[in-house]
């Protein structure tokens, strides 16, 4: 029997899409894959990021999971289309999810993205805002300084405030008034990027509308956990780096305890499943 949902991610990013999808769907179980060990995917090209990323989804296909959310901007944009050629569940992305959150909220019409040089360069979330409403302005961004300052767990310091401020100066002519956080880990640092951009621009996660999603394709398919499943399901991560950093941070932002195992992936896969 199909069970649990499938979350990943290059590493602690995706936990945002966790919170939210354990908030919004209390009795699903999730089994999460951060591939923390070759964190960031942001600077690789995307080749390699599709290798990845399949390699961590042959994973997670081996816990018989019902639905994968690749809770990754990175990923979503080089290799969200081939993942569901390869796969017969249901795969969310995060990039259509913010932008008709941004779309939504927006009063403008001129919309900021920031995201990893990966995500950037595709142009996913220009093109997508663009194809829902083409009278969006798009104002991109790459900030390949703020994952790694995310992984390292370091969230309010005077250093974290400091690149934020450095890195998001760029867009402080453009005159937005909503900005895409086109990158999971974002969310971590969202006060330092609140801050930086001022009161006057909303911060957009893609986490509460990912979630929404989930349970609108779940709802759809009649695939939601059965009302008589376990209230609060024991959920699974794995990830490839230190299982402690993993664990501090996971259980810091969930608020829940979290058992956490290491996988090297590079051993394990050998792409059979695709
Ligand atoms: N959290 C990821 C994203 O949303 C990836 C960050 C990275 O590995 O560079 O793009």
């Amino acid at each position: 029997m199909q069970q649990g949902i499938g979350i990943i991610d290059s590493g602690v990013g995706g936990l945002t899409v966790v919170k939210e999808v354990i908030r919004q769907l209390p009795r699903e179980k999730i089994i999460y894959f951060g591939d923390t060990a070759r964190c960031p995917y942001g600077p690789r090209p995307p080749e390699e990021v599709r290798k990845f990323t399949f390699q961590m989804v042959e994973y997670l296909m081996n816990y018989q999971i019902k639905a994968l959310v690749i809770a990754c901007n990175t990923a979503t944009a080089v290799a969200m289309q081939d993942v569901v050629r390869e796969i017969s569940i249901p795969v969310i992305g995060v990039i259509e999810p913010g932008s008709r959150t941004a779309i939504k909220e927006t009063r403008t019409h001129r919309v900021g993205v920031i995201g990893t040089t990966g995500t950037i360069q595709s142009g996913a979330y220009e093109n997508t805002l663009k194809r829902i409403n083409p009278g969006i302005e798009v104002y991109s961004l790459a900030c390949p300084r703020l994952v790694p300052l995310v992984e390292s767990g370091d969230l309010t310091s005077q250093h974290t405030k400091k690149v934020v401020n450095e890195s998001l100066a760029p867009l402080s002519d453009e005159n937005i008034d909503t900005l895409i956080l086109g990158c999971t880990h974002y969310p971590l640092i969202a006060d330092a990027i609140q801050e930086a951009v001022g009161p006057g621009v909303s911060l957009i996660s893609s986490a509460d509308e990912t979630a929404r999603e989930l349970s609108a394709v779940l709802s759809y398919r009649n695939m939601l956990a059965e009302q008589n499943g376990i209230e609060s399901p024991e959920h699974r991560f794995f990830t490839s780096g230190s299982p402690q950093a993993f664990q501090k941070m996971a259980e810091q932002w969930l608020a829940i305890p979290v058992q956490v195992s290491q996988v090297d992936l590079e051993t394990v896969s050998n792409r059979s499943t695709f």
